[in-house]
């Protein structure tokens, strides 16, 4: 069945006007509200990043106080929302925002920001200058391939949301586009989830192609990516005399500039060392097991790996360096459940 774009357009219109989210971003917008939610929401959900944002603007209201930020300040500030070259990126954006003359106002000159892709530069485009271009993120291709009952098995995320891209753009209006954008946003991270659709309660439970075929909870039809496992095994050093700690900045594969984590172990671990803990975590496709071997502070050096300079912090300052999220949960509950030790 084909239905004209208006009234599928119009038909979400009305659902987002009747059931959207209340978010501090959509209460009150401006455009370096957008911009910043929109960096924060990139690879973090709603419900991690809202006191997150709520901080952010706080310390860094505008694009002015961002871009006069230390670098540090504004990672610090990230510490625990992961992925950090977005805060960097958000940073330099601000400074450059600041000296344009005249600022951007179109989907192509916000795609020359740092760190602004295609997603965040239509997300800005529509939020807050009206123009109709759709944001396609893995929320979208999900609800787009099922409206269109698009069931060809996809390689990549990438190879979807190039077909599912043009479906998009057709159903975009100068209707709210902003409003648009973000109720096809909120229709996949609400009713139309991955593995139980709420059909019953979407606004296009008529017009929707997968529904009618009942094969809704089988589309998108797009490859995993395989999981990895990897061991990083971890050294807990701390000077009792001196009252520090081995700490470690830039992490092993260079995106952690900025942020501290418990240095990573070089060579064999001798068989007769036993772990006191381990640390778990996720990131991306990978699974990292992470045990924590404590090492005295008189060898600890010579069994660090030397990718970047491994740094004594005293511990009165831990609280301040920027820590990777699953580090500083492990570390303060450490630390406070070993108080009378340090
Ligand atoms: N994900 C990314 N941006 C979003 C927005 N503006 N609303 C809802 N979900 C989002």
């Amino acid at each position: 069945m084909k239905t004209e774009p208006t009234s599928l357009n119009q038909l979400l219109l009305q659902w987002y006007d009747e059931n959207h989210r209340v978010l501090p971003w959509r209460e009150n917008p401006t455009l370096y509200r957008t911009v910043v939610s929109e960096f924060m929401l990139q690879q973090t959900q709603v419900k991690t990043m809202l006191p997150y944002f709520d901080r952010w603007m706080a310390i860094f209201p505008d694009f002015e106080t961002l871009a006069a930020a230390e670098e540090a300040a504004v990672v610090k500030l990230w510490e625990g929302l992961g992925y950090y070259r977005r805060v960097r990126f958000l940073r330099k954006l601000a400074q450059q925002w600041v000296a344009a003359d005249p600022k951007p106002t179109t989907y192509d000159e916000w795609l020359q920001y740092p760190g602004v892709g295609p997603y965040i530069a239509a997300a800005i485009a529509s939020i807050d200058f009206e123009q109709p271009v759709a944001v396609v993120d893995g929320n979208v291709v999900r609800v787009i391939s099922r409206l269109r009952k698009i069931d060809k098995a996809f390689g990549t995320a990438s190879a979807a949301t190039n077909e599912v891209r043009p479906f998009a753009q057709e159903l975009i209006s100068d209707l709210r586009p902003g409003d648009f954008n973000q109720a096809m946003m909120e229709l996949g991270a609400t009713l139309c989830s991955p593995q139980s659709p709420q059909c019953m309660l979407c606004p296009w439970f008529e017009h929707c192609e997968s529904r009618m075929d009942g094969c809704a909870d089988q589309i998108p039809n797009i490859r995993k990516v395989k999981t990895e496992r990897i061991k990083i095994p971890r050294l807990l050093s701390i000077d009792t005399k001196s009252k520090r700690i081995l700490l470690q900045e830039g992490g092993l594969e260079g995106r952690l500039d900025g942020i501290y984590e418990l240095p990573p172990l070089a060579g064999e671990i001798p068989s007769s060392w036993a772990a006191i803990a381990t640390i778990k975590r996720g990131i991306s496709n990978q699974i990292i097991t992470e045990p924590i071997y404590a090492v005295n502070a008189s060898d600890s050096l010579s069994w660090v790996h030397k990718k970047t300079e491994p740094e004594w912090i005293p511990l009165k300052n831990v609280e301040m360096v920027s820590l990777s999220g699953p580090h500083r949960k492990w570390l303060s509950g450490f630390l406070a459940s070993n108080e009378d030790s340090y």
